[in-house]
């Protein structure tokens, strides 16, 4: 059992979350890959409010939709998304061009606009699931950290009035998806509200850490709070790949109605692969930067940076790294990592940058901006109808978007299940895991 009071900040992630791997493959992911084998949920009764088994495509509602790519992950799971909504007419378009085919033989609704003032009474009173991507700017720790209230993050609160006008038609099963820095905003007391929200609507919460990284060279840990009306049987164990120390006051908060409902085991963090998803640029490609741009972007690495870019540079063999732009003292300075993954991809907002690709080796070095079909691959979009997105619109959306693999994860292992009644229920134990 781990600490039961609330962190006032997130630990490093390597040493705290990725330790533990016990199996290359959950139970889930190995079904679907090879196809054979079933998912490791028990078949149980279907209780009231959920989807009878074997209804086909559980429908989604989708708040906060963005680009779609919750949407995406949602449908690879056997989900189908029937309404959706965001206000950013730059991301809609977006969404129009990729999913147009789709919506021909499908019937979609996408509402345009502030979701405090959608038409409720358009909001499909059938669905299995409603999917909230909130806002996080004003949650992670590289934008204001206003909190649950504050800024652009408040339109959670419209996504919660929205599922409460639902009142006897709300769907069984929510989730609420933003940045880990939700867990320690306001030393907890964002997340603890968030929770309160949901229990006042029906509905028991789980609360999950998955970082795409477990599917794709992107470091991107992100929370799904999971909310269900008729919860699965707590486990009395909180599988810490899921559910890290940080999180377990939450479901020791005797105030706080919470399950955790028991789960394969994620696949572990990748530690490669970027090369994989970079685009192929001849050298002489004229996004690659000029000598003078490159010399620049040498010049402002740390001494140490610098070294390890040279040592790269000697090697025999290309290389590829992704560099960020921080300001240090005022100063603009960029950074390498030094593994062949790609750090969290960002909007523009919130002092962070887009990242930069740095091929080296052969004696050679070049930098460019990651492109836009770089950007969607490593969300797990590699296929994404990019036709007519502006370069900074689709880097823009792609920044702010989930990973398409960890959605898709969530969806199989546990919302599909949980919305079939395929989970053991909560029956005689308590909400409360002590
Ligand atoms: C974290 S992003 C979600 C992205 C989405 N999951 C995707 O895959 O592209 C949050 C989204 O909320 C939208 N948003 C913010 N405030 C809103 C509001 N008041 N009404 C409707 N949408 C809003 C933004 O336009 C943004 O697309």
């Amino acid at each position: 059992m781990g600490s039961l009071r609330r962190p006032t900040s997130l630990p490093s992630f390597p040493k705290t979350i990725y330790k533990k791997f016990r199996h290359a493959l959950s139970a889930g992911e190995a079904s679907r890959r090879t196809g054979r084998g079933r998912p490791r949920v028990s078949i149980m009764p279907t209780p009231a409010n959920v989807v009878p088994i074997g209804t086909a495509r559980p429908k989604v509602i989708e708040f906060f939709a963005g680009v779609g790519l919750a949407r995406i992950g949602l449908e690879s799971a056997g989900f189908r998304v029937g309404w959706a909504n965001d206000y950013e007419p730059d991301k809609h378009a977006m969404y129009e061009a990729h999913f147009r085919d789709a919506e021909r033989d499908n019937d979609h609704i996408f509402e345009l606009g502030d979701v405090f003032k959608i038409d409720r009474s358009k909001l499909p009173r059938d669905a299995a699931l409603a999917w909230g991507s909130s806002p996080c700017t004003d949650l992670s720790i590289a934008g204001s950290r206003g909190g649950i209230r504050a800024g652009e993050s408040n339109a959670f609160w419209g996504f919660i009035e929205a599922l409460r006008s639902l009142d006897g038609a709300r769907p069984p099963v929510v989730v609420l998806e933003n940045v880990v820095g939700l867990a320690t905003s306001h030393g907890g007391d964002d997340l603890a509200a968030a929770i309160r929200a949901f229990n006042e609507l029906g509905y028991s919460i789980d609360v999950l850490a998955i970082d795409a990284r477990r599917f794709i060279p992107q470091s991107r840990p992100r929370l799904f709070l999971v909310g269900a009306q008729n919860p699965p049987a707590s486990s009395t164990e909180p599988n810490p790949e899921l559910r890290p120390d940080y999180l377990s006051w939450v479901f020791s908060d005797p105030t706080l109605r919470t399950h955790r409902a028991e789960l394969p085991t994620p696949p572990p963090s990748l530690t490669s692969g970027l090369d994989e998803h970079i685009e192929a640029m001849p050298v002489s490609d004229d996004r690659w930067w000029d000598e003078t741009r490159t010399g620049l972007f040498v010049s402002s690495l740390s001494p140490i940076q610098r070294e390890r870019v040279a040592a790269l540079r000697r090697a025999s063999g290309v290389t590829y790294r992704t560099a960020y732009r921080r300001t240090r003292k005022g100063v603009a300075t960029w950074e390498v990592r030094p593994d062949d993954i790609s750090g969290c991809l960002r909007t523009a907002r919130g002092g962070s940058s887009k990242q930069a690709v740095v091929k080296v080796g052969n004696k050679r070095l070049q930098v460019r901006w990651m492109t836009p079909l770089e950007y969607a691959r490593l969300m797990g979009a590699g296929d994404y109808n990019l036709t007519g997105a502006r370069t900074n619109q689709a880097l823009f959306a792609f920044g702010d978007a989930v990973a398409v693999p960890a959605v898709e994860w969530l969806g199989t292992n546990y919302l599909l299940p949980l919305t079939k009644g395929l989970l053991a229920p909560m029956t005689d134990r308590v909400a409360v895991v002590q």
